[in-house]
């Protein structure tokens, strides 16, 4: 690994049981040609030692925002810095980073810093699904910052679950494609894209009950969003069909808005038009209301019965409407508890996708509301392609992987 040669590190560590790992982190990095400014929170000096990072980095690791006021070493380091680490991240430094509170000079610094940010998570799973926590991660996530994992497996005290740091390796990797020349920041992906049209949809769709009442799902757009952004970074013209969700629109995608599975499929069709791929990561109602009460439902007139009626299936009418060998190509996503991959192959030859995206929305680290997917990519071609647990953007880069292997060459 030499792809961080010339680039300087901010690694900022935090307290946590995590940290140990964050030597090593240290390691890879110097490793790698990065110059690293190590700078240890107090809870990160309680776990590990100063003397570890001075002798990893050759670098003198900073501590107090006091040491040495003419230099302003905040200041100072974070315009020194070309990207920013902070490995392990503790729920608290996260609380801090999310408000702008400054009063160390690990957090003082990341003001100061106008660098990327990215932030590896580590604590107990019940901090991690805390909703302050949640939160914080979004606000920092609409900020722009990179969120790596956390990973699910053992923690401290022999709790098992997510919470777990990304692997040091995943974090220096993550970095280096950040830092990757302007032009090339997907890396090796980067232009692979360009001048296709993808059309992704996101979201949960809701079928109106009465003008206060609907029926919804649990999909957050996530994973929608993830793949939407990916694709613009990887040079696609990207249209983004977004059933309600409050995730910010991804830099260089136009976004549609709509709500029910009727308004995605109007929005939908005439983009599916001129599309060159089709991705649809929303989670779209079967069934809506027969009819919609004009007004509210009230209990007094007793439970009422709701009548159902089938919803359009926007993917198998795309897949129908589409001559053999013909664009574009069809995304199609399956959110499955049991027989997961059974149902992801039926599904892949009923709507005559390209691809199927399987993933098991019964485990809580995979699937709605969380940061994270596990997926298995089914190909009609017969090809199965598992993708590890990773962050929504990683899996994300690995569908389209699988989509720009079987877009067809354009003439000229
Ligand atoms: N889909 C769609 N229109 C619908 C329902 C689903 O376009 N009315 C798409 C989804 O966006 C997804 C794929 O079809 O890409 C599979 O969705 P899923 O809900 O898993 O499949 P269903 O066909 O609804 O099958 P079931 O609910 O019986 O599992």
């Amino acid at each position: 690994m030499s792809d961080l040669a010339g680039v300087r590190v901010l690694l900022g560590v935090t307290g946590g049981i995590a940290a140990y790992k964050a030597a090593q982190v240290a390691r890879l990095l110097v490793g790698a040609g990065a110059t690293v400014d190590p700078v240890l929170t107090a809870g990160a000096r309680r776990f590990v030692g100063v003397a570890t990072f001075e002798g990893l980095t050759g670098r003198r690791v900073r501590q107090d925002v006091w040491d040495d006021i003419p230099a302003e070493t905040h200041v100072a380091l974070g315009r020194a810095a070309d990207v920013a680490l902070v490995y392990p991240a503790t729920a608290h430094v996260l609380a801090k980073l999310a408000t702008g509170l400054a009063d160390d000079l690990l957090t003082t610094t990341l003001l100061a810093a106008t660098c990327p940010l990215v932030v590896a998570p580590a604590m107990h799973t019940e901090m991690w699904q805390h909703p302050a926590t949640r939160h914080n991660v979004e606000v920092l996530r609409t900020r722009g910052v990179h969120v790596l994992g956390p990973d699910d497996g053992p923690l401290m005290g022999g709790d098992v679950g997510p919470g777990r740091v990304v692997a040091p390796e995943e974090a220096v990797a993550a970095l280096a494609r950040l830092v990757a020349p302007v032009g090339d920041l997907a890396g090796e992906r980067a232009g692979d894209l360009a001048g296709r049209t993808v059309v992704v949809t996101a979201g949960g769709t809701r079928e109106p009950i009465d003008p206060v009442r609907y029926l919804g799902n649990r999909s957050s757009g996530r994973m929608g969003v993830a793949l939407a952004g990916a694709a613009a970074r990887r040079g696609a013209t990207v249209h983004l069909v977004a059933a309600p969700t409050h995730l910010a629109t991804p830099a260089g995608v136009t976004r549609h808005d709509v709500t029910t599975a009727a308004q995605m499929r109007a929005a939908v069709l005439p983009l599916a038009a001129d599309a060159d791929v089709v991705v649809k990561a929303a989670a779209v109602a079967d069934f809506r209301p027969a009819a919609v009460a004009t007004s509210k439902v009230k209990k007094e007139a007793g439970v009422p019965a709701i009548e159902l009626v089938r919803n359009p299936d926007i993917l198998a009418e795309l897949g129908a409407a589409r001559a053999p060998g013909q664009p574009p190509l069809l995304v199609g996503f399956a959110a499955e508890t049991d027989d997961v991959e059974a149902h992801g192959r039926a599904k892949l030859e009923r709507k005559r996708a390209d691809l199927l995206v399987v993933n098991d929305v019964s485990s809580t680290d995979a699937g709605f509301e969380v940061d994270t997917n596990r997926v298995v990519i089914l190909g009609r071609d017969g090809s199965r392609t598992v993708v590890p647990l990773a962050g929504k953007d990683a899996v994300a880069d690995r569908i389209l992987d699988e989509v720009v292997a079987r877009l067809p060459a354009r003439d000229g």
